[in-house]
């Protein structure tokens, strides 16, 4: 199955860096946050994180109580940084493909991934391997782009506006179409994988896990009213969290 490393290529990844450092995002207005509310106790817990990134989420468990992190990420560039910024004795980070966690030899109490499954063909075959290198009850925390923001492939306008060019809805294009959508993100032919929202449950129900909590983030209307352009996710989330069990 085919994987892209598109976070090596050095205009996307000095944009994305550029996006993450600003104070004023929508990972910062209400990503993180919805991250945190539903992160487990970490207190004394091996955790590995898959597309751990620069590395920063990976400090913040050890913050957190974490006895161990293992962060894989398939972009070296992003490594770099995190090894860079964020190194640790309790923190080790891999040059890895998620599909290919089934080659690790260990146990976790939990696994997350902030904002990578989406990059991934073989969710299945990642979200199987989850379970196996969970230990019993440990639980598997993740957040991708959300299914109504997956199924565009960047043709037309992604909104529909009214005559003074307000946004009135996003258009979205073959929801029950799961494929691989190649979209415009800070450079061209960006891979995502659009799969539908009961695809992204139901492969974790009926590979053993039971969902605990499912988020779809929204900013407060305080915020919107001091940031108008986050007003778009009133009409479409962005994110999808999904906090799940091994039972
Ligand atoms: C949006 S960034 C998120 C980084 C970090 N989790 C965070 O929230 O700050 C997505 C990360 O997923 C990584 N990624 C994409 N496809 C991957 C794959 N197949 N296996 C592992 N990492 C992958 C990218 O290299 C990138 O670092």
């Amino acid at each position: 199955m085919s994987k892209q490393n598109i976070y090596d290529n050095e205009a996307f990844f000095e944009e994305y860096m550029k996006l993450r450092s600003r104070e004023v995002n929508a990972n910062n207005l209400f990503e993180l946050p919805t991250l945190y509310s539903l992160m487990p106790d970490l207190e004394g817990k091996k955790v590995l994180d898959l597309g751990c990134g620069s590395g920063e989420r990976c400090m913040e468990y050890i913050q957190h109580g974490a006895s161990k992190v293992v962060g894989i990420d398939i972009s070296e560039k992003m490594l770099e940084a995190a090894k860079k910024n964020y190194s640790d004795p309790k923190i080790t980070y891999m040059n890895m493909p998620m599909e290919d966690i089934g080659n690790i030899d260990e146990t976790f109490d939990v696994v997350i991934s902030s904002l990578a499954l989406h990059y991934v063909e073989d969710y299945e075959g990642v979200v199987k391997n989850v379970y196996r290198l969970l230990s019993d009850g440990g639980i598997f925390l993740f957040s991708q782009e959300h299914p109504v923001n997956t199924c565009y492939s960047g043709k037309g306008d992604r909104w529909t506006r009214d005559e003074n060019g307000r946004k009135i809805h996003a258009n979205l294009e073959n929801y029950c179409v799961e494929n691989r959508y190649d979209s415009k993100w800070f450079v061209e032919g960006v891979q995502r994988y659009h799969r539908m929202f009961s695809t992204v449950i139901n492969t974790l129900t009926e590979a053993g896990f039971r969902i605990v909590k499912i988020a779809e983030p929204y900013p407060t209307k305080e915020l919107v009213d001091k940031y108008p352009e986050y007003y778009d996710n009133f009409h479409k989330p962005d994110f999808l969290f999904v906090k799940s069990q091994k039972t």
